[in-house]
């Protein structure tokens, strides 16, 4: 094969292998080279403490065993509960969210997510989590499936950016940081983010809670089974609560609309008092 056909050759493997990685669910590149995590240097492992201190190595000094100690097992959730606690107004827990480094989410995002809207609206809608155009631009529900919320709850006069808190949304959602490929966060994620989420909700104090999908569902209920549990009211913590199917869902299963709508009239009803 001459040069040219090299060139075709090579060309038709780089674009196979490219179609390869979107398949494995490879959606952006964030480096210039490849890096073989299986060919890692092993990371160094701290000397279990009694061993280290009953036979130092030989021409090293016998440190103090304070020195030696393993850093204490930390639980996510209790560090969360803790920062969210101390955070006494929105603009604090933002800055309590974006300085916890305690979830692996964080180390693969471009932005922390925290809110959009206003903050005086009667009405909080909480989503899942960011997917790549909130990545990029920093904030929730900015891309599609936010066209298609902003569409429906235009619907019923309701709008992230009016100032009149009577007509406002509140938009929020239980992950700040983009799931790599948007996978569904895990459980121990979302455990971890649920303080955050709680002292969101108390000092933003809305009338109504919206929840869209199977993830807010769960954070706030404990249960899943959105298609069971939407247009049906119920109470998380201690707030009406209406859980609705996922704009993104309604992108992919548009006949699904019809019990959207219907949910929408739930909730405004609600907001005049009828419901
Ligand atoms: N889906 C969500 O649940 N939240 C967003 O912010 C975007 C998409």
């Amino acid at each position: 094969m001459g040069i040219a056909g090299d060139i075709t050759a090579d060309w038709h493997a780089a674009l196979a292998a490219l179609a390869w990685q979107v398949d494995l669910g490879v959606d952006e590149v964030i480096g210039d080279t490849p890096v073989d995590r299986y060919d890692l240097p092993e990371p160094i492992k701290p000397a279990p403490v009694a061993a280290a201190a009953a036979a130092p190595a030989a021409g090293r000094p016998n440190l103090a065993p304070a020195l030696m100690v393993e850093a204490p097992q930390v639980d996510p959730a209790e560090v969360a509960r803790a920062a969210a606690a101390r955070a006494g107004s929105l603009e604090a827990l933002r800055e309590a969210v974006a300085a916890f480094d305690l979830c692996e989410l964080k180390k693969g995002a471009r932005n922390t997510v925290f809110c959009d809207g206003n903050p005086a609206a009667r009405v909080l809608i909480l989503g899942e989590a960011p997917g790549r155009d909130e990545d990029m631009e920093g904030r929730p529900f900015v891309g599609r499936a936010g066209q298609l919320l902003d569409r429906m709850f235009a619907a019923i006069g309701l709008a992230r950016t009016s100032p009149d808190a009577e007509a406002a949304l509140y938009i929020t959602n239980v992950m700040p940081w983009r799931p790599p490929g948007n996978r569904d966060p895990e459980p121990a994620e979302v455990a971890m983010m649920r303080p955050f989420v709680e002292r969101h909700i108390a000092l933003m104090d809305p009338k109504v809670i919206v929840v869209m999908g199977n993830t807010p569902l769960f954070a706030l209920t404990g249960h899943k089974g959105i298609m069971r549990a939407r247009g049906t009211w119920t109470k998380a913590l201690d707030r009406p609560l209406l859980p609705m199917v996922h704009p993104a869902y309604l992108l992919r299963n548009p006949s699904a609309k019809r019990e959207a709508w219907a949910d929408l009239l739930s909730l405004q009803a609600h907001l005049r008092g009828k419901g």
